[in-house]
């Protein structure tokens, strides 16, 4: 039977006291409605409906890309949000008649495609909800058992002192029939503490009927978590978190404390890289084996090849660094930066838009932008190109071994040539050729015998 997703997210997300909707609120870098398609995805229903409301422009514009979970939603409004049996019902028209649905919510962004495709599975015939132990029940509606059946569902707004005490709670999951579910929504349903059409009150009116109605426990407890507040969205953060760091390491990288280093993307890591302690890695990132990355390093969009020394307090950006470079302390990647085996960038070393070969170093304060730099170059500390004219960028090309003195100013376009050298202190308007020694600096005078003011007469 064909299965179709509904994903609400049509809820003021009051509680989180945000003008960013809640479900595009970040974990691990990605908006939470992202994980929760994610997830959906694949069980690779025939359509994925998500329910938006008052924010239905921004979040449709934050998926509208070609991100992978983006692709083929189909949009259903709500509004005003008069609930989650509400939002279910007004994307049900859109739903083939034969399919099975699987509800959930777009606030519950570490569930796994394991425990949705047993809900799927149990809804084919009956309702099926998913559920859950929870230590702290609170804020969950609780599932109601009359002989060990599933009875039905009590909000905890709604629940007695009695009922607030069970632990075994809704995680928000349902699946069923179309026909059915159709059915028991058109049900008008009793009051409740928040004057909401519940999709939770199914439950108890299949379950009255006579009709099956199956749980179906949660692979675990965490998966289950959601969103409400802000405290709750750190709580998952570190949840989400932990699992990064656990993967990592069992991909053979000994992440000095697993609770110290985020994963904001996707990062591959080859056997026995070490992650020290507040490390970030954002977006796409690949590190070769033997890879060490040093405390405080924010590494973005970036491939690191074998053995890649990064020291601390670095930011990697959009980077390609080869097998055996030593990058840092405190050194600055931007994009566009593409260094040779071997290459050495020491602290306060900024590079953009810069290609260094093999072996170059560049090992104090300096900046390389629109650069390209030889193989064994020697940069000087505190040289840097002007590729800035106030208007446009130009670039700099230095040969293979040229030197180029501490503090020089090389003024782009501009060309240096296979071993030449620029003399500390230089500023360089003009092409060097290969192997000659440019000198552009005022020359030093010694004045003889000065007298300084301090030992004039009437000083
Ligand atoms: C809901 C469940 C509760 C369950 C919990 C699990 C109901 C009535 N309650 O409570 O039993 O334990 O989830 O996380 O279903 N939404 C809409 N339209 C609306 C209202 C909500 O699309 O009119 C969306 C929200 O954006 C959210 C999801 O539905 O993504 C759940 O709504 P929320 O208000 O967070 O429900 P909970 O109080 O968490
Ligand atoms: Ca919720």
């Amino acid at each position: 039977m064909a299965l179709e997703v509904i994903v609400l997210a049509a809820g003021a997300g009051k509680r989180m006291r945000s003008r960013l909707p809640k479900v595009l609120h970040p974990l691990g870098g990605r908006p939470l409605l992202a994980h929760v398609l994610g997830a959906a995805g694949e069980l690779a229903p025939s359509r994925i409906h998500v329910v938006v409301g008052e924010h239905a422009k921004t979040i449709q514009a934050a998926f509208a890309d070609a991100s992978a979970e983006g692709q083929g939603i189909s949009w259903v409004t709500q509004r005003p949000p008069l609930g989650t049996g509400h939002a279910v019902a007004q994307a049900l028209p859109a739903v083939a008649a034969d399919a099975t649905v699987l509800v959930l919510p777009g606030d519950a962004p570490l569930v796994g495609a394991a425990t949705l495709a047993a809900a799927a599975a149990a809804g084919g015939a009956a309702v099926a909800v998913v559920t859950a132990q929870l230590a702290n029940p609170a804020g969950f509606g609780r599932i109601l058992r009359a002989g060990g059946s599933i009875a039905g569902i009590v909000e905890d707004q709604d629940a007695s002192a009695r009922q607030r005490a069970i632990t075994e709670v809704n995680a928000g999951i349902l699946a069923a029939p179309c026909g059915m579910l159709a059915k028991l929504l058109a049900v008008p349903m009793p009051d409740n503490a928040q004057g909401e059409h519940y999709l939770t009150d199914v439950v108890g009116l299949a379950a009255a009927e006579g009709q099956a109605v199956a749980g179906v426990a949660a692979a675990s407890a965490e998966e289950i978590l959601g969103v409400n507040d802000r405290a709750q969205l750190a709580r998952l953060e570190r949840c989400y978190q932990r699992r990064q760091a656990e993967a990592l390491m069992a991909a053979g990288a000994t992440v000095m404390d697993p609770a110290r280093v985020d994963v904001r993307g996707d990062v591959a890591v080859g056997e026995d890289c070490v992650i020290d302690v507040g490390v970030v890695f954002e977006g796409q990132v690949t590190l070769g084996r033997g890879v060490h990355i040093g405390a405080g390093c924010v590494v973005r969009d970036a491939r690191l090849g074998d053995d890649v020394q990064v020291l601390p307090m670095c930011c990697i950006d959009g980077a390609e660094v080869d097998a055996g470079c030593r990058i840092g302390p405190f050194a600055r990647l931007r994009p566009g930066t593409r260094l040779g085996a071997e290459v050495r960038i020491g602290n306060f070393v900024e590079t953009k838009q810069a290609q260094l070969g093999a072996a170059a170093k560049a090992n104090h304060l300096a900046y390389l932008g629109d650069a390209s730099v030889g193989a064994g170059c020697n940069i000087g500390a505190g040289a840097v190109t002007c590729n800035y004219d106030g208007v446009d960028k130009h670039r700099t090309a230095i040969g293979d071994g040229a030197f180029v003195g501490t503090n020089a100013t090389l003024v782009a376009p501009l060309a240096i040539g296979d071993g030449a050298y620029v003399g500390a202190g230089s500023t360089i308007t003009d092409d060097v050729p290969p192997r000659d020694l440019a000198i552009g600096r005022g020359r030093q005078r010694n004045i003889e015998g000065w007298t300084p003011p301090a030992r004039r007469p009437g000083g």
